[in-house]
């Protein structure tokens, strides 16, 4: 049994019944077990502006904290107008400031998207993506997890409806599992 790993879940999206929120649930209810999470609160951090670096907010300086101190990240998002969510590429530029305290470079992680639309938020995983690999982050290849019609997938109480895609979701884990040991070396 590999040793615990303490992951932290960035979800894009901030609304109640959020479905990213529901998938993220999912996500840890399916993980192996020596996976631990916690989930980070990136509503309330002030947009990135360069100038606060002087003296930052204190809940940037608390994020880069949590986020150091894990040993991987699990993006769960939804797509905004074929993009990223503004509240998660805020929350990646906040993590990634000053660049030599740049808190993602060499983190393993791994990304899913959920959207109400058939496409699946594929382009938005495309775009997150690409700015974690920016920021240094390792993201696990495959498989891809990009989960369509949510609001078909899910019942009232945010359980899963499908057990297809429930055992698909325990594959994605456990090659993130995999993955992040990969990455720390061992
Ligand atoms: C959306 N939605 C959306 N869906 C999609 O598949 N592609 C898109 O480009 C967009 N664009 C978009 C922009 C904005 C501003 C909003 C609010 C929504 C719909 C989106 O998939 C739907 O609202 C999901 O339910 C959002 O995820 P949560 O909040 O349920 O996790």
């Amino acid at each position: 049994m590999p040793q615990t790993r303490n992951v932290a879940i960035l979800v894009g999206s901030l609304r109640k019944g959020s479905y990213n929120k529901m998938a993220a649930k999912v996500l840890q209810d399916v993980a192996p077990s020596h996976l631990t999470f916690e989930t980070l609160d990136i509503g309330g951090l002030p947009f990135y502006n360069q100038d606060a670096e002087e003296n930052p907010y204190e809940s940037w300086v608390h994020f880069r904290e949590k986020v150091k101190a894990s040993d991987a990240i699990l993006f769960v998002s939804p797509e905004y107008n074929r993009s990223i969510p503004a509240v998660l590429k805020n929350a990646i530029d906040i993590g990634s400031r000053p660049p030599p305290k740049n808190v993602w470079r060499g983190k393993p992680c791994a990304v899913a998207t959920v959207s109400i639309g058939a496409t699946s938020a594929m382009a938005s995983a495309f775009v997150i993506r690409q700015t974690l690999v920016a920021v240094g982050l390792a993201c696990l290849p495959q498989p891809e997890v990009y989960l369509g019609k949510a609001a078909d997938l899910f019942d009232e109480n945010g359980a899963l409806r499908k057990d297809d895609t429930r055992e698909f979701l325990r594959k994605f884990m456990a090659a993130f599992g995999k993955w992040i040991e990969t990455i720390h070396g061992e």
